[in-house]
């Protein structure tokens, strides 16, 4: 486990609050997101777990408050743009295309990252080849990262849900991201595909060095793989720390034990 006061935020999310008409999703919400750490974000549903990753990656503009990435406001920036300064980004559900093959729903994640335009691919082929060469071995490496070796040529539709999952981690991993941003990736998945994909996130984190910021409902996973766990209750944060520090929170304890935790 990484601990550490020594390290720097990258993805930070200061007094955020959003509303949806009577309904206040996010009260005063803080986030702070360390290099090297793997952060869970817990708490029941409807609490605003979801609002808050969609106003980390610039899907959801809260009314007041500020995000931060590596020390710059990026509250205005849409979400493309901060997905192209390395916020990653997996959603709740599967979000693959499912007519195509694993190695090409990975491919198309490099799309945002093309250089060349329509134009600039008419004039400059030089350019497009080696673009094209480049993003083609990087999809190979992801392959080889999340072992989807044997899937390469699978239409995903095919696949059994956690290698979809995995497909959509992959795509995710091709925008070479500097923090990835991750919504119950884990949901639905049977004990050994979560066992699987527990092993990626942390191999995500310590051989790509990548920060993870997960929302995840299975707390035995978020025991053992977070470094740090911020948990939001009614749009609140109620509790943050290391994992061992929020399951001993009282609030926290009420909240679970009122039973309205999935
Ligand atoms: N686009 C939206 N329009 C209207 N209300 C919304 C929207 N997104 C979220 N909400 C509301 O904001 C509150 C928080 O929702 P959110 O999806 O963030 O919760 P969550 O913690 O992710 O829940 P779950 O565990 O079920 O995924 C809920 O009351 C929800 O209905
Ligand atoms: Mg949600």
């Amino acid at each position: 486990m990484s601990q550490g006061a020594d390290r720097q935020p990258v993805l930070e999310a200061d007094a955020l609050s959003l509303r949806f008409g009577a309904v206040h999703a996010l009260r005063s919400v803080s986030i702070h997101v360390l290099e090297g750490q793997i952060h869970a974000v817990i708490g029941p549903n409807g609490a605003g777990k979801s609002s808050l990753l969609n106003c980390l990656s610039g899907f959801y503009r809260p009314q007041s408050g500020s995000v931060r990435f590596r020390g710059k406001d990026i509250s205005i920036l849409a979400p493309h743009h901060r997905a192209a300064l390395g916020i990653g980004r997996t959603f709740q559900g599967i979000q693959t295309y499912p007519s195509m093959t694993a190695r090409e729903n990975i491919l198309s994640g490099f799309h945002c990252r093309m250089a060349t335009g329509i134009l600039g691919a008419l004039i400059y082929w030089g350019r497009v080849r080696s673009e094209e060469e480049t993003f083609s071995e990087r999809a190979e490496a992801i392959i080889d990262f999340l072992e989807l070796e044997e899937q390469r040529h699978a239409v995903v539709g095919d696949l059994p849900y956690g290698l979809r999952k995995r497909v959509d981690l992959g795509r995710a991993l091709a925008l070479e991201p500097k923090v990835l941003v991750m919504d119950e990736p884990m949901a639905g998945m049977s004990t050994e595909e979560k066992g699987d994909l527990a092993r990626f996130i942390l191999d995500i984190r310590e051989a790509l060095g990548i920060p993870v910021v997960l929302v995840e409902h299975d707390m035995e996973v978020v025991m053992a793989i977070s470094d740090r766990v911020t948990v939001v209750d009614f749009g609140e944060v109620i509790a943050s720390g290391t994992p061992a520090e929020v399951s001993i929170n009282p609030r926290v304890v009420a909240a679970y034990l009122g039973g309205n935790v999935a």
